[in-house]
């Protein structure tokens, strides 16, 4: 058995950049109110020929996370996509990523579990590694939310949220057992599936009748969120699971060097770091400025996070997650 370590972290965000006044032009919100309830100023939003799409994205992210780890493509046994706004319906977005990288044939895999993608592709590419069957895994988060989104005032309870970006980690083997990742949990609780979902078009709903009903008045396909009912879920399933792998690995949370939350709501991560007792140094937060961006929020935030060398070695890091499923997950690591 061995353990798996991350090696090469990249990110990449589109240079579009929407701030808050911005969405205040389009539709009827204000920096005051986004600012206080979520803690977002600017998100990232694709622009219409600028080249950008769920794998390039991934593309420019996993490049700079390959070189950093001094790996090239044709080395990689694994490829983990996790995404919620693939390419196509199908295939996934692992293969075009695949194609793009220019590797002839290895598995590619896309994980379909949102805001928690990154901490369940994680945990997969953690298994496949300890298990000695492949050496060398890309996990990557992409999301291309901005094209989706209802960007007038009646979507404005979702779409102020999200915004679009990509990044990646490569993980390898590593036969030291006091690092790399020490332990991953994953949940998901299906009965909330609707709370925060984009219902069609579905194989519930397929396309041809959606055109048929012609209905101007259906928002079926654009994603609902019941913000609430996501936020009470949200803080309880994020302390449940860090507390979990904090029992698990014997770490007290004053252990922790730094905790990288999903960026979903700055309220939300301040919630866990005064219920963990956490210091502003040991989290690492960038919600203000790119948004939501669902299963890239982590590696994102990581990736930033190591560029700013408030990740090095030794440290203990703690990554957690939770969102549309109802998932959630953490990941605990000696980096
Ligand atoms: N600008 C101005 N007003 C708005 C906006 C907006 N963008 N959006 C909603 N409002 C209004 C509502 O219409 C409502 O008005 P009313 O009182 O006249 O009816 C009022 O603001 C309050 O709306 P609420 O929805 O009750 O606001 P709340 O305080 O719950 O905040 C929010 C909404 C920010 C979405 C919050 O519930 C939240 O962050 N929830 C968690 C979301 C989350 O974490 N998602 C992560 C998972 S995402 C994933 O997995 C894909």
């Amino acid at each position: 058995m061995y353990n798996s370590r991350i090696i090469g972290l990249g990110k990449y965000v589109p240079e579009n950049i929407v701030t808050n006044e911005d969405l205040s032009k389009i539709m009827d919100t204000s920096d005051a109110w986004i600012t206080e309830r979520t803690g977002i100023k600017e998100r990232r939003h694709i622009k219409k020929g600028d080249g950008n799409t769920t794998a390039t994205m991934a593309l420019k992210a996993t490049k700079i996370a390959l070189e950093r780890a001094n790996i090239a493509a044709e080395d990689l046994d694994l490829i983990l996509f996790a995404t919620l706004s693939p390419d196509y319906y199908f295939p996934g977005s692992g293969v075009v990523l695949q194609d793009l990288l220019g590797i002839p044939a290895c598995p590619a895999m896309d994980i379909r579990n949102q805001c928690s993608g990154f901490i369940y592709a994680l945990s997969t590419a953690d298994q496949f590694i300890k298990t000695g069957m492949y050496k060398n895994v890309l996990v990557v988060g992409s999301e291309n939310h901005s094209g989706g989104l209802d960007m007038t005032s009646r979507g404005r309870g979702v779409s102020v949220i999200f915004g679009d970006g990509a990044g990646a980690a490569v993980l390898t083997r590593e036969t030291n057992k006091e690092r790399g990742i020490m332990s991953s949990h994953i949940y998901s609780e299906g009965s909330y599936a609707e709370e925060l979902s984009l219902i069609g078009p579905s194989t519930n709903r397929w396309v041809p009748e959606i055109i048929e009903a012609n209905d101007p008045e259906d928002l079926s396909y654009y994603p609902y969120m019941n913000g609430q009912v996501v936020f009470k879920n949200a803080v309880v399933r994020f302390s449940e699971v860090i507390n979990e792998g904090l029992k698990k690995n014997n770490w007290l949370s004053t252990d922790i060097d730094m905790f990288v939350p999903h960026q979903a709501n700055l309220r939300i991560s301040q919630f866990i770091q005064k219920k963990f007792g956490l210091s502003d140094d040991q989290v690492y937060n960038n919600i203000m400025r790119y948004g939501n961006t669902t299963a890239a929020s982590i590696p994102i935030a990581l990736t930033e996070a190591w560029e700013e060398g408030k990740v090095k070695e030794g440290d203990k890091v703690v990554l957690a997650a939770f969102g549309s499923g109802f998932t959630w997950g953490s990941s605990l690591m000696v980096w």
